[in-house]
């Protein structure tokens, strides 16, 4: 039997001769566990986010299965446990909502409970930043296994990319191009394996910034969720982590601010989701680093992408795994020496550059060479401007070059109600040149800040070919989503942000080049308006009891991660008391 060097934690439970220890291993047994399994043995605990409501982690127990073979032959001892799912596909009214009590549930769950390091099965969206904010705010050792990207989608002789093609297809319906019966019958098509959306969305973002900081074995971002070998990294990956436990490396020394920063340049290089900016402030929170938006104008800007993948360009994650996944990725920017700090340690207790300086790369139309990138510059822009003092972001990967600077008069939504009764209305003024403006969808107004900010055009301009318009809002955008979308306005509307007086018709000018979003009223005139907003406000009954209450009182903007007030910064994995 082997046993750790170091002193485990889990011996505050199993490892005294007396009445607690005699508790806690007497439970245990139970299931059938003899003394020898967990005395003197790292524990391991799993921590699942498997539920068939997450179809994305649905094949999360036989990922689970891998690990555990892998624990027990590095001499750890297994020990899996559920966690609060995040789907982002069946949750309503969004998953973002749920992300912070996922992230209570994981640090409470490790804390508490007899686990010297802890394996993070983690695939849809919200489940990889939920559960790297439990983890980080406990500062066990801890290593990421990601579930892996769905195969691509097929229909009708083509690749259909994950949520994308939601996007796609139903404007054609709207633009009557597409038979409804034609659109409907691509569902089967579209979600045809197990795993996660196979597009550039979130889930592959998070899975790419979970490799870039580190937190998982190279390769854990791209292999396909059906390829025998995910499987071999959940095997390889439990084997590690019992090592990680033997060797201290806990997450907080993974998780340093070179780690993020590496992670930003990462995102302009694959084109990743915009809603990394969030998660990615909400973890770095839990462990203590203090990322800004600013960053990610510094370390973003002037970066090319180079992963040519839907939404911003043609590929599936299939295609990016075949053709070198995420090392090939890193090997490309460090050698431009673009990769801010190639010596960031890593789960596997090497360097990200050691990790990735030889790695292959197959196939250049999907990951591009420096001198062929798919957007020179695809920094996710941070915009400011009094119309959005405390910033906006938007991903000019996804976006259209004219229109990214751009003058018009706004066309105003309320609400996502509001948007979707008028939008179809034949009689409504607006143009091609027009700014679409939508309010009260951010953290406190949804609440849950939803993926609803790339409103779809108005059916009569999809009619007339207008593919592209600039449109604002305080909410997110899926990741898999694309078009001009100026998203995360700070503060939002429903916490007095000028967000909430714009009228309609004023003229709103985006320039990002300059990083700027204005609304082109006088000073006087935008506090007249907001004094007059706050006489206005009163609570809404719905935010007065249960979880929706804990949220609207707590939750941060945008610009600071969305995360609880009071969840933010590491409480360390010390329990002074026993529980009898
Ligand atoms: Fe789960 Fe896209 S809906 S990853
Ligand atoms: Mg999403």
């Amino acid at each position: 039997m082997s046993k750790s060097p170091v002193k485990l934690r889990s011996a505050e439970w199993f490892g005294t001769a007396d009445k607690n220890g005699f508790m806690y291993r007497s439970w245990m047994k139970n299931q059938g566990i003899p003394d020898h399994e967990f005395q003197g043995k790292p524990i391991i605990g799993i921590c699942n986010t498997w539920s068939e409501l997450t179809p994305c982690n649905a094949h999360f127990r036989k990922v689970a299965e891998h690990v555990k073979r892998g624990i027990l032959e590095a001499g750890g001892f297994p020990v899996e446990f559920p966690v609060f799912s995040n789907g982002e596909s069946n949750l309503r009214p969004t998953a973002m909502l749920t992300r912070n009590l996922a992230s209570m549930d994981v640090e409470e769950s490790i804390r508490g409970n007899p686990i010297d390091g802890v394996v993070l099965l983690v695939g849809c969206d919200k489940t990889t930043p939920a559960l790297l904010m439990g983890a980080a705010s406990c500062d066990v050792p801890a290593i990421v296994v990601t579930g892996g990207p769905m195969l691509n989608g097929k229909y009708m002789g083509k690749d259909m990319g994950s949520g994308t093609a939601v996007w796609q297809l139903s404007e054609q319906v709207k633009a009557g191009t597409l038979k409804l019966h034609d659109f409907l019958a691509a569902e089967a098509g579209h979600s045809r394996s197990a795993g996660t959306c196979n597009t550039m969305g979130t889930a592959s973002t998070m899975a790419c910034m979970a490799e870039a900081l580190g937190t998982g074995l190279p390769h854990n971002a791209a292999i396909p969720a059906v390829d025998a070998r995910r499987y071999v990294l959940a095997h390889m990956s439990g084997s590690r982590i019992v090592e990680m436990v033997n060797e201290g490396l806990t997450l907080s020394k993974i998780l340093t601010r070179e780690a993020f920063e590496n992670a930003i340049r990462v995102n302009a290089a694959i084109g990743g989701s915009t809603n990394a900016v969030i998660h990615l402030k909400a973890i770095a929170g839990r462990i203590g680093v203090d990322l800004q938006l600013d960053d990610w104008t510094r370390l973003g800007a002037g970066t090319p992408t180079l992963v040519d993948l839907l939404p911003s360009g043609r590929f599936l994650m299939e295609e990016f795994y075949y053709a070198g996944g995420l090392p090939a990725v890193l090997r490309r920017l460090g050698e431009a020496g673009l990769l801010p700090h190639p010596q960031a340690l890593t789960v596997n207790g090497n360097t990200l550059w050691d990790n990735v300086k030889d790695a292959p790369i197959y196939n250049d139309e999907v990951i591009r060479p420096l001198d062929k990138p798919l957007v020179a510059d695809g920094g996710i822009r941070v915009l400011r401007g009094n119309l959005a003092p405390r910033g906006a972001v938007l991903k000019p990967s996804a976006a259209s070059a004219h229109l990214l600077k751009h003058r018009g008069p706004a066309v105003v939504f309320e609400n996502l109600e509001d948007y979707k009764a008028r939008i179809v209305d034949p009689e409504l003024a607006i143009t091609a040149d027009s700014v679409m403006v939508m309010k009260n969808c951010g953290p406190q107004g949804y609440p849950g800040m939803a993926e609803v900010g790339n409103m779809g055009l108005p059916p009569k301009l999809l009619a007339q070919g207008v593919t592209d318009m600039v449109r604002i809002s305080d909410a997110r955008m899926s990741g898999t989503a694309y078009g001009t979308v100026v998203l995360h306005v700070a503060p939002e509307a429903k916490a007095g942000g000028p967000l909430a007086v714009v009228q309609e018709g004023d003229w709103i000018s985006l320039d990002c080049a300059n990083n700027s979003l204005h609304l082109e009223i006088s000073d006087e005139e935008l506090a007249a308006r907001l004094a007059v907003w706050q006489s206005q406000q009163r609570e809404d009954p719905a935010d007065a009891t249960g979880y929706r209450h804990l949220y609207v009182k707590n939750v941060l903007q945008a610009d600071e991660g969305c995360d609880f007030g009071f969840l933010v910064g590491c409480r360390g994995s010390a329990v002074p008391r026993h529980s009898h």
